[in-house]
């Protein structure tokens, strides 16, 4: 599990093709989805890796798969994945609790559902951080505190006792993401954290974020629709569609230079500037530019 330069990468995927058995309903027999298909990619430590695609190319299955957090009724039916070096593909549930939240932070484009609306942030950051190091409940509030302050929530001390629904979205991300590093994980996988904020509180949250892996070294697996995060933000970026791997390269030689017809149109179809309404442009929407389809959209087959 070595990159071409013999390095050990922090997290790496091996031809994994991801499937969904989806049970029958009335009128629709039971069929398996191919969300990715033969996908290779790897993160190394200190760097951010964008994966970018239209809706549907299979982006947060590819996110769920490297993480263990698959559903029930999908599994890694093809390939590995490896985290500093280790097998973790298909691993007991007992086996990545261990690896999650502690090896590998996660943080999603809705913090309202990953967080517990009844419990404090408090409350919430002290149970992520005793369920890997236990320490009194004193020491894990202060801890608590003390990656609130990392994260530049205003006033620690006192948002520690808030409840979710008293912040705003942007200071949910930040809670979140002290979760995701309350255990210096030696990757963060962030699956469109910033979708959902304006575009002034989308910036403070990257620019959080590049600022604790300076600092701590660790790698970045950043799933996105916007170009524009992708240029500013990370280091290498591969380009899915329809769960494949279309293209990959170093940022700003496959932004320049995009040599897959599908990246070409993706980059075409960014507009220059952000409409006033503050609307994100979607990937999605390159589907009105005419591109078409060099391979099938996730493919669904029946259940033989
Ligand atoms: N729970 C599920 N059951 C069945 N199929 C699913 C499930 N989740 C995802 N899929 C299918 O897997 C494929 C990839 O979906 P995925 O959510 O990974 O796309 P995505 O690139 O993250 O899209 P988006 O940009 O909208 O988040 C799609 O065809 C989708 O319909
Ligand atoms: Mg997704």
């Amino acid at each position: 599990m070595t990159d071409e330069n013999g390095a050990v990468a922090v997290l790496a995927a091996h031809g994994i093709t991801v499937q969904f058995n989806v049970p029958a309903t009335t009128g629709a027999p039971a069929r398996t989805v191919v969300a990715v298909e033969g996908l290779d990619l790897s993160v190394g430590r200190g760097e951010t890796l964008a994966i970018v695609g239209e809706s549907g190319s299979g982006k947060s299955a590819t996110a769920l798969a490297l993480t263990g957090l698959l559903p029930p009724n999908a599994v890694v039916t093809r390939g590995e994945v490896g985290l500093m070096g280790e097998r973790i593909t298909n691993l007991p549930e007992s086996a990545m609790r261990r690896i999650w939240g502690n090896r590998v932070g996660l943080i999603f484009q809705d913090p309202m559902s990953a967080l517990n609306p009844v419990l404090t942030i408090g409350e919430q950051i002290q149970e992520a951080i005793l369920a890997h190091r236990p320490m009194s409940r004193a020491a894990a509030r202060a801890q608590a505190e003390a990656l609130l302050a990392q994260v530049k929530l205003p006033d620690p001390a006192h948002r520690l006792d808030d409840y979710p629904h008293q912040l705003s979205g942007g200071m949910r991300q930040r809670v979140m993401i002290a979760i995701a590093i309350s255990n210096h994980p030696d990757v963060l996988i962030a699956d469109e954290p910033t979708t959902a904020l304006d575009a002034t509180v989308q910036m403070e949250i990257l620019s959080l974020l590049k600022d604790i892996q300076a600092k701590s070294g660790m790698a970045i697996v950043l799933i996105t629709h916007d170009l524009g995060v992708v240029a500013r933000w990370a280091d290498r970026v591969v380009v899915m569609y329809g769960g494949r791997k279309m293209e990959e390269g170093a940022t700003a030689s496959l932004l320049l230079n995009p040599s897959h017809p599908y990246t070409r149109a993706l980059i075409a179809a960014r507009p220059s500037r952000r409409p006033a309404t503050g609307r994100r442009h979607r990937l999605s929407e390159i589907a009105t530019t005419g591109f078409a389809p060099l391979s099938p959209a996730s493919r669904t087959e029946p259940v033989s």
